[in-house]
């Protein structure tokens, strides 16, 4: 039976790969896309109507770092005046004295921002950036100023798992509406860096602790929202919500993705807008076909009672780790590899114990991808 095909309600952009940081859990691909080949503003504008046409009813304006982009204010117009919500995931460095400000005069909804540990110390080291600690708060102070919402977004890993309890109070101190405990998922940088990032099993359970506590304590105050790390479940997140569901990816070259990982799985060809209009690409490419609703599941998902609540979790990581994008995603239980996940978390904990893995590979453009 063919997946029924609903509009897409959400869109990911990543306006640029350009960033000031360079963290090494970056979800953006190693092979990173140089200013050259980013959409011009016309295009991004004729995308921006398409999606809206097609039933989008919220935009991620994201990168690398979105407000480098000079024309973020005239992107972020085109998308309120057709009614699209627009959320801006920023790291918040760079952003000059009233750029915040105009954001929201153009019709900005809600600003998200990263920030990569509790302490100075530790967000300078993530994000190898001198300062990024001040510049982050002060961003987070504008954003409130400017009267629109915020998220702080903490990505988590082995450097900062214990700081859990200072990022919420420091979440409650700017102001935030939610709070992301967002436990690093391992593709992208994330993967190069996996044997540095990985926390050990008793802090990922005091985590899980703190964090369901908070929750409770602070109901009706500010939200939590707790993004638990895979290699450590027993069953998978729906990742994207199931694969070409209600969501995509715009790279910044125009190529449109069903998911920000999805040109790791090398058998798939993905479509460019410019070449495809964005509805035919949503309908008909081959590459959100693929693996759209569950006619091309493997056992144990084709049979299993979950298989139209997780989707059989994430099609990129069964290619990272199990080879094959179509098998059931190893941090599922029933995965007949699952035992691997545990595997690779005892390599991270002698690797740390070693010493080795605890430098970090960077985030850098050099890696980058020329236009094509
Ligand atoms: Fe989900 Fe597949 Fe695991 Fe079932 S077997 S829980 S559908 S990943
Ligand atoms: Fe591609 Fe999960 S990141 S399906």
């Amino acid at each position: 039976m063919t997946a029924p095909l609903f509009p897409p309600i959400s869109m990911l952009a990543e306006l640029t790969h350009r960033c000031p940081l360079q963290c090494p859990y970056c979800s953006n691909p190693v092979e990173l896309m140089k200013a050259n080949s980013e959409l011009d503003t016309k295009t991004w504008l004729d995308l921006f109507r398409q999606a809206a046409d097609l039933g989008v009813l919220q935009v991620h304006l994201s990168g690398g770092e979105p407000t480098l982009r000079r024309d973020l204010e005239e992107l972020v117009d085109g998308l309120a005046m057709r009614g699209v919500y627009t959320n801006l995931i920023t790291a918040g460095v760079l952003i000059p004295p009233g750029r915040i400000h105009a954001l929201a005069e153009a019709g900005l909804d809600h600003v998200q921002l990263s920030i990569q540990g509790a302490h100075a110390d530790t967000t300078e080291l993530i994000g190898h950036y001198r300062g990024a600690y001040e510049q982050k708060l002060e961003t987070a102070r504008r954003v409130r100023a400017a009267g629109l919402p915020l998220t702080v977004n903490a990505p988590i890993h082995r450097h900062n798992i214990e700081q859990v309890p200072e990022f919420i109070e420091l979440a409650l101190a700017l102001g935030a509406e939610r709070l992301e405990i967002a436990n690093v998922q391992y593709s992208g940088w994330a993967l190069v860096n996996r044997d540095a990032l990985m926390p050990d099993r008793e802090a990922v359970d005091r985590q899980v602790e703190i964090v369901t506590a908070a929750q409770e304590r602070l109901r009706g105050i500010m939200n939590i929202d707790f993004v638990t790390p895979d290699y450590f479940a027993t069953y998978p997140k729906p990742c994207m919500g199931g694969w070409a569901r209600d969501a995509f990816v715009v790279v910044p070259d125009g190529t449109v993705l069903p998911c920000h990982a999805a040109q790791t799985i090398r058998s798939l060809s993905f479509a460019r807008f410019g070449e495809h209009s964005l509805g035919d690409i949503w309908a008909n490419s081959s590459a959100f076909n693929a693996f759209r609703g569950t006619d091309w599941m493997q056992e144990p998902c084709r049979s299993c009672e979950r298989r139209e609540i997780d989707w059989g979790g994430c099609r990129c990581q069964a290619m990272a780790i199990a080879g094959d994008a179509a098998a059931t995603d190893p941090a599922c239980i029933k995965s007949p590899i699952h035992a691997r996940m545990a595997m690779l978390i005892e390599d991270a904990q002698t690797a740390a114990r070693e010493h080795k893995g605890d430098e970090f590979v960077y985030r850098r453009i050099t890696h980058a991808r020329e236009p094509v």
